[in-house]
């Protein structure tokens, strides 16, 4: 009976309950911070006074109703944090009062590096949701009836079986023109856009543009490739094509569909422009199809490689859609660039054949599409998800962007403390990445966050978001 009443006791000091309807997304994660949550609250008010010691795990487990992992881990949390002291042997015990300085980390557990249990920098796709069962039976049917010659040395351009699949994809799919333009296999691309830029360099082109903000990788691989680089703005309407045509660049990198970060779709007038662009400087635009497949609210927009496939090339990957360990990409390149890409790339490797051919096996089999669609239906409920958990927990940021891809801009309020919100929420556990991270002028970009939802478990949105919202603080 006194058990019973110390039970009540502490579910009521800590204003928590049994395991009850998971506020925070359900499981023992979600408990594990709502436990933390409120063993810091009840300290920082003097619920629980300095010197006061906090029941044995076990204990506190039981009464509450879950498992004891999640007591030691939200005690755990707290003694990085300062707020609790735990030495072996005896309780452990509040170390902390609202009178005290701020609670000072655990100096053991702070120099370990904080363990990442919210990851919503952008980038991943749903990681949990690779189809590996119909992945292992492409493998399997593919490793049956690849022919002996398949297994000899591989086309630095591809197996054609894949070249010819995709060849079939891009056109059905993404509306690309592929009369006067060939489809290489690549590791993805940023590979891809290696290769290209490798080319053009050895066209006699050495300056090219990309986007700023924009993905650094593409620069780096560009750099690496021997070109200088002319980061140009993007605005509302995608790349400005009057700074561009300022430049010395006869070559630009573009995400057309869905540009990253800012998620600005290239309007119908910036597009006409950049291809005008390409045809007066005598060069080309290189398209980033990279998130492409993924639009919620119509179909994806067709790529800008069909508006003139001499001028545009096209690269694309599974990265986003399936994983990017599988490392398989594509380029579509103007069928009269074909020998000049094999020319200056004779060392590139294709990826693994039996790799290639069973990706060829998945999309013939239309299980690529149905995969697809699949994760358009989750992903686009998982945004709205995250943007009604915005909206409810942090009234004052904007989200821009459209309803497409694996990531958001959250605009935060003009003065916000950038480096510290970021800082603050690793040291919670949770991974951001601000847009300064993407620009050249990080100074006087935008207060913004990049929020990437894509390997977030729907279960783990309200959390993240409250943990966001507790570093904002
Ligand atoms: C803007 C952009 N382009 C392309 C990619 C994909 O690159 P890869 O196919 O080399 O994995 C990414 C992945 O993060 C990206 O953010």
């Amino acid at each position: 009976m006194a058990f019973h009443q110390t039970n009540l006791a502490w579910a009521t000091l800590l204003d928590i309950g049994g395991p009850g309807p998971a506020a925070d997304g359900g499981g023992r994660a979600g408990l594990r911070e709502r436990l933390t949550r409120a063993l810091r609250t009840a300290i920082r008010d003097g619920r629980l006074a300095e010197g006061a010691s906090v029941p044995p795990s076990r204990a506190l487990a039981e009464q509450l109703g879950c498992s004891r992992w999640v007591v030691t881990e939200a005690y755990g949390q707290l003694v990085a944090e300062g707020y609790l002291s735990a030495r072996t042997g005896s309780a452990t015990r509040v170390s902390w009062s609202p009178e005290s300085d701020p609670p000072r980390p655990d100096p053991r557990r702070a120099l370990a590096t904080p363990a990442i249990r919210y990851d919503i920098a952008p980038g991943l796709p749903d990681l949990r949701a690779f189809p590996r069962r119909r992945w292992a039976e492409a493998v399997r049917a593919v490793t049956g009836s690849a022919v002996h010659y398949d297994l000899g040395p591989p086309d630095p351009a591809g197996h054609g079986q894949l070249r010819a699949t995709l060849a079939a994809y891009l056109r059905r799919s993404r509306g690309a023109d592929l009369r006067t333009a060939s489809v290489s296999v690549c590791a993805g691309v940023t590979d891809g856009l290696f290769r290209t830029c490798r080319t053009l360099r050895a066209e006699g082109i050495t300056e090219l543009a990309v986007e700023d903000p924009g993905w650094g990788r593409l620069r780096d691989a560009a750099t690496s490739a021997g070109l200088r680089v002319h980061p140009v703005p993007v605005d509302d309407d995608g790349l400005r094509v009057d700074d561009l045509a300022r430049t010395p660049a006869r070559a630009v990198v573009v995400g057309a569909a869905h540009q990253f970060p800012t998620g600005t779709v290239l309007s119908p007038d910036r597009r006409a422009g950049l291809v005008r662009w390409a045809r007066e400087v005598d060069g080309y635009v290189i398209e980033d199809d990279y998130d492409a497949e993924f639009r919620y609210d119509h179909r994806p927009v067709a790529v800008m490689q069909g508006m003139d496939a001499r001028r545009v090339l096209l690269l694309g990957s599974v990265s986003k859609t399936l994983s990017p360990a599988l490392g398989l990409g594509w380029l579509v390149a103007p069928a009269a660039l074909a020998p000049a890409l094999r020319a200056a790339n004779p060392v590139a490797a294709a990826p693994p054949v039996l790799d290639q051919l069973a990706l060829a096996a998945f999309i013939d089999r239309g299980w690529y599409d149905a995969h697809l669609r699949a994760a358009r239906r989750r992903f686009r409920t998982r945004r709205d998800l995250l943007l009604t958990t915005l909206a409810g927990t942090l009234p004052a940021a904007r989200v821009t962007g459209p309803a497409a891809g694996l990531h958001v801009l959250l605009h935060l309020p003009p003065g916000t403390d950038l480096p510290a919100t970021v800082r603050a929420a690793t040291s919670h556990g949770l991974r951001l990445t601000p847009l300064t991270a993407y620009t050249s002028h990080p100074t006087s970009a935008p207060t913004a966050l990049v929020l990437g939802y894509g390997n977030l478990p729907d279960a783990d949105v309200p959390a993240a978001i409250r943990l966001l919202r507790d570093a904002l603080r």
